[in-house]
C-alpha cells in the first residue's frame, strides 16, 4: 500500500502550484495519482484538492473564505469556548486546512493553538474535527466554496487543553495497555532475527499503517460513553496488529487480556464510525470483529495461529 509520504513527496509538494498542473478532477482521477491506487481516502483527498484549486483559480474575484475556529484558553478559565471567525484569501494560501491554520497563526493571531508536525499524514498530530468530520488537517483540502464557512473544532468528547489541542493522556494509556511490542517465548533461530514469509508480512497490511491520530476513537459513540473501560478502535486495531504478527508468541494471552473484562472489546457495537472517518483508509471495525470471532470460536486449548504455523 502506498504511504502518504509518497503522496505528498511526489504529487503535492509545492502546494497549489503542483496541484494546478491537473486541470480537472477527472483528469486527476484518470492518471494523475497512480501512486495512490488502493488508498481510497488519499485518492479522494487528492481529487478534492485538484477540484478545490481549480475552483479557486476560476473564482479570482471572490476568494475570501471564512474559517470559524474553536477557541478556549486556560488563561481565561471562566470565559466560555467560542467560535472565532478568520477570513483568508485562498489565492495566497496552500491547498490544505493545515495551510490555512498556519497562515492564520502567522499573519492574524499567533495565539491560535493546534498540534502539527509532519504536514504529510504521518505523525497524526493535526487530528481535529473539520466541518463535522474527524480527520488530519494536513490532508484535508480546503473547501473552495466561499459562500459557507469551514468550521474547525477539537476532536469530540475529549478534554480541551487549549483551542484545538486535546488531552490524549488516557488514549495513550490505553494504547500502552495492549503492550504494543513484539513478545516472544524463544530466541530467534540463529540468534539473529525473527523472520517472516511474504505472506505473513502481508497479514499486517491495513494494520501497521495506523498513525494513532485518534480520529476513530473520538468518533465512536461507544467510546464516548465508556472511555474508561472500552479500549476504543485505535488501541484495538493495534492489539489485532500484534495478534496477527507471525513472530509474536502471545496471541492467546493478548486476546485473553482483552476479554478478561468483556467491555474492553465487546462494547463495540459495529457502528463503524471509526472505519468511515479514518484518514488512512484503515478498517478498525473489521479488526475488532475478527478478534471477537477469534475469541468466540477458539477452543480454550487451541494454540494461536502463529504457533500453529510454526509447528
Ligand atoms: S485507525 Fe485510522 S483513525 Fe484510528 S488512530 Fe489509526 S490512523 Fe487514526
Ligand atoms: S465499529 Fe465499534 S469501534 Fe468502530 S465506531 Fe462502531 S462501536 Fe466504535
Ligand atoms: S501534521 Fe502530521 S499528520 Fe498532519
Amino acid at each position: 500500500m502506498p504511504c502518504t509520504r509518497a503522496l505528498i513527496g511526489r504529487d503535492l509538494r509545492g502546494g497549489s502550484k503542483q496541484v494546478a498542473k491537473f486541470s480537472t478532477k477527472s483528469e486527476a482521477k484518470k492518471g494523475g495519482f497512480p501512486i495512490l491506487q488502493g488508498h481510497p481516502a488519499a485518492e479522494q483527498h487528492a481529487e478534492e484538492v485538484v477540484e478545490s484549486q481549480h475552483n479557486i483559480q476560476r473564482n479570482v474575484n471572490n476568494q475570501k473564505k471564512e474559517f470559524k475556529i474553536y477557541r478556549w484558553s486556560p488563561n481565561h478559565p471562566h470565559q466560555k469556548p467560542f467560535l472565532q471567525s478568520f477570513f483568508l484569501d485562498l489565492s495566497s494560501c496552500g491547498p490544505m486546512v493545515l495551510d490555512a491554520l498556519q497562515k492564520i497563526k502567522s499573519e492574524d493571531d499567533s495565539s491560535l493553538t493546534y498540534r502539527r508536525s509532519c504536514r504529510e499524514g504521518i505523525c497524526g498530530s493535526c487530528a481535529m474535527n473539520i466541518d463535522g468530520t474527524n480527520t488530519v488537517a494536513c490532508r484535508k483540502p480546503i473547501d473552495s466554496d466561499t459562500s459557507t464557512a469551514t468550521v474547525i473544532t477539537p476532536l469530540p468528547h475529549m478534554y480541551v487543553i487549549k483551542d484545538l489541542v486535546v488531552d490524549l493522556t488516557h488514549f495513550y494509556h490505553q494504547y500502552k495497555l495492549i503492550e504494543p511490542w513484539l513478545k516472544t517465548k524463544k530466541p530467534p533461530p540463529g540468534g539473529k532475527e525473527y523472520r517472516q514469509s511474504t505472506a505473513e508480512r502481508w497479514r499486517l497490511d491495513g494494520l501497521y499503517e495506523c498513525i494513532l491520530c485518534a480520529c476513530c476513537s473520538t468518533s465512536c459513540p461507544s467510546y464516548w460513553w465508556n472511555p474508561e473501560e472500552f479500549l476504543g478502535p485505535a488501541a484495538l486495531l493495534h492489539a489485532y496488529r500484534w495478534i496477527s504478527d507471525s513472530r509474536d508468541d502471545f496471541g492467546d494471552e493478548r486476546l485473553q487480556a482483552l476479554t478478561d473484562k468483556e467491555v474492553r472489546l465487546y462494547r463495540c457495537r459495529t457502528i463503524k464510525n471509526c472505519t468511515a472517518t479514518c484518514p488512512k483508509s484503515l478498517n478498525p471495525a473489521n479488526a475488532i470483529n475478527k478478534m471477537k470471532a477469534k475469541h468466540r470460536f477458539a477452543r480454550p486449548s487451541e494454540k494461536s495461529d502463529n504457533e500453529d504455523q510454526r509447528a
